[in-house]
């Protein structure tokens, strides 16, 4: 496939990241199907893209013209094969556990063209086991963006054992085409590049929490002021959502050993359900 072939792209999964990916292809250009598997879930990624849309015309970053086109372009869906059937690329951006993923696989390629390019968000799950499950482990790589994924340049392309280089090459010219910056990940290891570094940064500053060394508010300025980051640990893990890099952390524990064991402060704050700006609360109140 070549990224003239390219038009339409089903998002699955309408969370933090889906919904982010999908306003980012729609403002390329491309028509979007956005699927989850409930229609409020589906609403609230809508409404957050329609919010998303308007500061950036509110600021002048794009057009209001731009702006209603790309929303014209994304349909909300739940059913899966109306959001894949004839989709080209379809980026999945669901829970970050194993399990899930797979049984979305097995769903997906029941109904999606076999032209279809597979591309992962996941954080760090393995792209090759994710691929295995698939009729297509060439056609399959990993497309991982940040969040918010239409203020963040950096687009990781992870070639899983399977992937085909022409799959890589399509899927960095997409990323390219959505004005981002797509940087080849060889290897396929637990986080990639950027989490490999990021989270345990993040589990390292719970864990001066946890053992009463600082505040909370004390690491983010610290993070802030004295390393030049744009936002204190503890604020990029509400940002982020305190699951996902917990879920990441499990994985990193459980395939690299024990120099990744989550802090126990994150494990609170999931099973607490402050997972953060996405529950109004996390390490930080935004009610
Ligand atoms: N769409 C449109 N506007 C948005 C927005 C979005 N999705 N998100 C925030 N904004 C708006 C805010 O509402 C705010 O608007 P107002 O000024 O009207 O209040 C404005 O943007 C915020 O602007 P700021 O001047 O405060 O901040 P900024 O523009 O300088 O930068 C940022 C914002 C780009 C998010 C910056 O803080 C940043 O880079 N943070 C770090 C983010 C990061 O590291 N992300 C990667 C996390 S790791 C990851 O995602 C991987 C993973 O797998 C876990």
């Amino acid at each position: 496939m070549e990224l003239e072939d390219i038009n339409t792209v089903a998002v699955l999964g309408a969370g933090n990241m889906g919904h982010g990916i999908a306003e980012v292809a729609a403002l390329a250009g491309y028509d979007v199907t956005m699927r989850d598997i409930k229609e409020e879930f589906v609403q609230n990624g809508y409404d957050q893209i329609e919010w998303s849309l308007g500061k950036l015309a509110e600021k002048d970053q794009i057009s209001e013209d731009a702006a209603d086109d790309a929303l014209d372009r994304i349909s909300p869906l739940v059913d899966v094969e109306e959001a894949v059937g004839d989709a080209d690329v379809v980026i999945e951006a669901v829970p970050e556990k194993m399990d899930i993923k797979k049984e979305v696989y097995g769903e997906v390629e029941e109904h999606a063209p076999d032209r279809a390019i597979f591309a992962t968000n996941t954080s760090s799950l393995s792209v090759t086991e994710l691929s295995e499950v698939t009729d297509r482990p060439e056609q399959f790589c990993g497309m991982h963006f940040f969040n918010p994924p239409v203020r963040m340049q950096l687009v990781e392309v992870i070639s899983g054992a399977h992937s085909s280089e022409e799959t890589l090459e399509v899927v960095e010219e997409l990323a390219e085409s959505m004005d981002k910056t797509p940087v080849r990940v060889h290897k396929d290891e637990p986080g990639f590049i950027v989490n490999r570094i990021l989270v345990p940064l993040m589990n390292e500053a719970a864990w001066l929490v946890h053992e009463g060394e600082s505040t909370v508010a004390e690491v983010d300025s610290t993070t802030k002021f004295g390393m030049g980051l744009p936002m204190g640990t503890f604020e990029l893990g509400d940002q982020v959502g305190n699951d996902v890099s917990y879920h990441v952390l499990e994985y990193m524990h459980e395939v690299l050993g024990d120099a990744y064991e989550p802090c126990p402060l994150l494990a609170e704050k999931v099973d607490e359900g402050h997972l953060g700006k996405k529950t109004g609360n996390g390490f930080y109140d935004y009610e």
